[in-house]
């Protein structure tokens, strides 16, 4: 493996959990993301990505805020065996109106459903401790 793949899945297999915020690109997942989660999923069955809670957000300047990218990534989930939260779905559409020209997220709408988003994971990624092939570290 690449230094820069092991310092990545070692930096993966630390986390209690794993947040994903992704653009769409073209309708679907950025090659970028989707490069680091196949690099991510070796070996199969004994990956950084097996058995781990993990959410999905995203954000896009179009208005349907990454719905298809996010579906796109649900997929490889399957194969990796992670464990991805349902509901709610965090989907940022119109997203340029949103963040000021620093960066910073302004919608007061957006910043409150992301609390209530983070607080549901926590829990739920608590949850998914004691379900049969989740993994510890
Ligand atoms: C090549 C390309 C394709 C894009 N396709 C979509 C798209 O299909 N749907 C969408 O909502 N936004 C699309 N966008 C907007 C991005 O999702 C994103 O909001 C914007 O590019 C800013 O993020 P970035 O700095 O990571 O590129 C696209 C952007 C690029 C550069």
């Amino acid at each position: 493996m690449p230094a820069s793949v092991l310092r990545l899945t070692s930096a993966v297999r630390g986390a209690d959990g794993r947040l994903l915020a992704t653009p769409e690109y073209n309708h679907g997942v950025p090659g970028v993301l989707k490069n680091a989660i196949d690099w991510l999923s070796q070996p199969l069955h004994a990956s950084a990505l097996e058995g781990k809670p993990t959410a999905i957000m995203g954000a896009s300047t179009g208005f349907s805020g990454t719905a298809r990218g996010q579906m796109q990534l649900r997929q490889s989930f399957v194969l990796t065996n992670t464990p991805v939260m349902l509901q709610p779905e965090l989907l940022v559409g119109r997203a340029h109106e949103k963040f000021d020209a620093a960066g910073r997220l302004i919608d007061d709408g957006t910043r409150q459903f992301i609390a209530s988003f983070l607080v549901r994971f926590v829990a739920w990624a608590d949850h998914q401790k004691g379900c049969p092939g989740a993994r510890a570290t």
